[in-house]
């Protein structure tokens, strides 16, 4: 019996986009309705993810304006807010409450606008980005997300010997990646040695390991086990296991190994009664290069210390052993932050079904998503399998 199921899909390109906040949520939704076969009235509640839209947008009280904006006025909303980890967050509320028999349909999604078209540039921007670490001890040193990851990589690079070049390999592979997946950010593949020729934004990452800032939304269509066999293609929410772990990360005594991911991964596999091993492919937060090989570390995929080589030999590659970020991930796909949780279930839902279009993956049953937000302190980890 699994938890809830996932029976509609939908997200917008991830990108730069010059329609507002609403339409970019409408265009997800009305997709994700369309693709369950729901009228937006037969909508009972609405998990809704948006980070940072009181910084960006000045605009904080969202949930029931995008309810409305689509049809579904009147209905409960909740606006879940945890950094890059906001709509993994709703959709584990929305899960929780299926399966608690409070709600049978659920629409989840998240949205968010990250580029100069909300009139922000990189400094500001990364600036609100910054406003996730910790307010005392962290923000008045300066300290941004690029250099938080780089702190935790470092250590990995000490721990394990991972090289730029290690990292570089994941740039490579994520932006080969994208350049298959028409909803990517970015649409051009790399090679190593452009990687290590970009400028450095923080050490040890280049321009080309950072994701960027994107627009974008996502929805789903969560329902009930119960009324799962209903709808024409349901994909089954086996697990959804949910971490946090200590701020500042000064106080971390190890940084490089993730804990609430390892954590989460751990709930994750037990409520879907797997391992490890039993999953076929994985999105995980690859913001930088670097998070991508803590995360398929923490996750199992691959042995500790094996995350950067993993990248370099194509066991992580879309025909190697565990294909990982088949979609581009946050590097090349993009990381509208409330958009990306419910980004990594419309994309475990599609290859699952096997309607991932030019990126489909090859006969994939079993898939995790990897969502974290702050200083690695909030994740959470979804397995997902055929029904
Ligand atoms: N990867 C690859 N190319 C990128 C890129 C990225 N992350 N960001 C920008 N580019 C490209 C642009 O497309 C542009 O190319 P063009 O000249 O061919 O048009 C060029 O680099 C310059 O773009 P620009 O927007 O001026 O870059 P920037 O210097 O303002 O910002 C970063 C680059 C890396 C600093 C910024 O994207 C960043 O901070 N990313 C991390 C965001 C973040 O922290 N997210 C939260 C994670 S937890």
């Amino acid at each position: 019996m699994a938890r809830a199921a996932v029976v509609g899909a939908g997200m917008t390109k991830f990108g730069v986009h010059d329609k507002p906040l609403q339409e970019l949520f409408a265009e997800a939704a009305l997709t994700a309705l369309e693709d369950a076969g729901v009228a937006p009235p037969e909508i009972e509640a609405f998990y809704f993810g948006n980070a940072m839209g009181g910084q960006t947008e000045n605009d904080t009280h969202l949930g029931p304006k995008l309810a409305t904006h689509v049809g579904m006025a009147g209905i409960p909303v909740q606006r879940f807010e945890d950094a890059c980890a906001t709509s993994s967050n709703a959709f584990k509320n929305a899960v929780e409450a299926v399966e608690g028999g409070h709600h049978d349909v659920v629409l989840v999604g998240g949205v968010e606008r990250c580029t100069p078209k909300t009139g922000k540039d990189t400094a500001e921007m990364t600036r609100i980005f910054g406003s996730a670490s910790h307010r005392q001890y962290e923000q008045p040193t300066g300290l941004t997300f690029p250099g938080v990851f780089a702190l935790f990589t470092k250590r990995h690079m000490h721990e394990h010997g991972t090289t730029e070049r290690h990292l570089a390999e994941v740039a490579v592979k994520n932006h080969g990646n994208g350049s298959l997946n028409e909803k990517a950010h970015f649409g051009k593949s790399t090679s190593v040695e452009e990687v290590l020729d970009s400028p450095v934004v923080a050490d040890p990452f280049r321009l080309m390991d950072c994701c960027p800032f994107s627009d974008g939304a996502s929805a789903v269509v969560v329902v009930s086990d119960d009324l799962a066999d209903s709808y024409d293609a349901a994909v089954d929410v086996a697990g959804v296991g949910h971490g946090t772990d200590i701020v500042p990360l000064a106080d971390k005594e190890t940084p490089h190994v993730t804990i609430a991911a390892r954590n989460a991964a751990s709930e994750a596999y037990e409520q879907a009664d797997t391992t490890a091993d039993a999953i076929d492919f994985a999105e995980v937060h690859d913001c930088f290069t670097g998070a991508e090989v803590l995360a398929s570390e923490a996750l199992g995929l691959v042995a500790d210390g094996e995350g950067g080589p993993a990248a370099a030999d194509g066991t992580t590659a879309r025909d190697g052993e565990i294909p990982i970020n088949a979609s581009g991930g946050l590097k090349a796909k993009g990381h509208p932050i409330g958009a990306t949780g419910t980004g990594q279930i419309v994309e475990l839902t599609q290859q699952i079904r096997g309607d991932a279009g030019t990126h489909q993956l090859d006969g994939v049953e079993r898939g995790a998503a990897h969502n974290l937000g702050g200083d690695a302190a909030t994740t959470i980890v979804t397995v997902m399998e055929g029904r």
